[in-house]
């Protein structure tokens, strides 16, 4: 513990003492948060404290239950209605986790509480639209599932439905089912995810109800400009068959990863060396979590509702307060090439 507060009195000391303009301008970067631009989306269903989870979520149109999938190295086979079973969704690869908790697998119908396997998969590697949770310390698991709780995390982007939905999840867990699912998924070893690619040119690609950017038929390719666009290797596995052993792809500018690993290691005058308490591999160190090789769209969105404030955490905010949407680009892409 005493190691933690030497490193954070001297992050704030590093951080006071650089002067450099920034932040981002404009509100939330619309491509972190699974949109493309202001104004562009439909606003989220309404969402109140009191309100049942299933309430706050955006719901599409029901999955056939006569079209069915396969994947690699399993002989499974499941319709695509079972996959996306919120009580229950299919569990492709039973081998590669722990048993998981009642609440993990099935959730809690009568509540509305969908399993956490359905948004985070069975084994905690999770979609970029929500989150990745394997291999998190229980101790921040557990941390963060009281800020939900008690409205200290939310996304800046109020269309983003699905923070509004975990946050009722939240608040509807009992401490026994927070205990149980921060040591399962805490449990589970995080495997390689992010393929993280350079370039001028990506496919054309739309954002779904829930904001997982999905290339466009036919092929058509379009300028990435200022930003990143993470989207599944394999779409199909991961949208339809909704596949936990399938990667993402995240396109960022050129020269963005070599910036990045300028301000993550050294902080560059703009920011704190990440290293000093994510460790030297950002894999984590104690109760502070892993970041390397997590989901583009994810951290970029942490980091910016760090920077809003709608994520409170006294360590974060001043890491990222000067920190420009170039930055905030750079960083991820040099962190999810780790
Ligand atoms: C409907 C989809 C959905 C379900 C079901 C769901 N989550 Fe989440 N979860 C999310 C989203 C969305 C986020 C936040 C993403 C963000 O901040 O941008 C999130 C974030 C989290 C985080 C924070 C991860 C981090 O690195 O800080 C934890 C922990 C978590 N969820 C645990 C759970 C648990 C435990 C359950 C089951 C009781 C569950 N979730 C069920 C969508 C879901
Ligand atoms: C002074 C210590 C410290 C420094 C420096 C630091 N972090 Fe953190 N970071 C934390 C802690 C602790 C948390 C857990 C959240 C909390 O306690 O509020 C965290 C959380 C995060 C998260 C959210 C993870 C998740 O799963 O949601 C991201 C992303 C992150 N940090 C990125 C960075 C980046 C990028 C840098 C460098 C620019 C950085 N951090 C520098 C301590 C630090």
């Amino acid at each position: 513990m005493k190691t933690h507060v030497r490193v954070l009195t001297l992050a704030l000391l590093c951080v006071s003492a650089a002067v450099v303009s920034g932040q981002v301008a404009g509100g939330p970067p619309p491509w972190a948060y699974g949109f493309t631009g202001p104004g562009t989306e439909p606003a989220a269903p309404p969402c109140a404290k009191d309100s049942k989870p299933l309430d706050c979520a955006r719901l599409g149109a029901p999955r056939p239950k006569d079209v069915m999938h396969k994947l690699p190295d399993t002989e499974r086979t499941f319709a695509e209605y079972d996959i996306h079973f919120d009580y229950g969704p299919s569990d492709w690869y039973p081998g590669d986790h722990p048993a998981m908790p009642e609440i993990v697998a099935h959730g809690r119908e009568r509540d509305t509480l969908r399993a956490c396997s359905l948004c985070h998969y069975p084994n905690g590697q999770g979609k970029p639209e929500n989150a990745p949770v394997a291999g998190l310390p229980a101790e921040y698991i557990l941390q963060q599932l009281q800020q939900f709780r008690d409205g200290t995390r939310r996304s800046a982007d109020p269309r983003k439905a699905n923070t509004n939905e975990m946050i009722q999840i939240a608040r509807h867990l009992t401490e026994a089912e927070m205990q149980a699912a921060a040591e399962y998924f805490s449990s589970i070893t995080w495997r390689p995810w992010i393929k993280v690619v350079e370039t001028d040119m990506v496919p054309k690609a739309k954002p779904g109800m829930n904001g997982l950017f999905l290339p466009q038929p036919g092929n058509e390719k379009e300028p990435l400009g200022k930003r990143i666009l993470e989207v599944p290797e394999n779409p199909d596995f991961t949208e339809r068959a909704r596949a936990p052993r399938s990667g993402m792809v995240a396109y960022v500018p050129v020269g963005s990863v070599a910036r990045g690993e300028q301000l993550v290691t050294t902080g560059g005058g703009t920011t704190v060396q990440c290293t000093a308490c994510h460790g030297a591999a950002l894999q984590g160190v104690g109760g502070t979590p892993p970041i390397a090789d997590r989901q583009a769209s994810y951290l970029a969105r942490q980091l910016y509702d760090f920077q809003a404030g709608t994520r409170e955490s006294a360590i974060m905010q001043p890491v990222v307060a000067k920190l420009t949407e170039d930055d905030i680009i750079a960083i991820v892409a040099y962190v999810g090439s780790k």
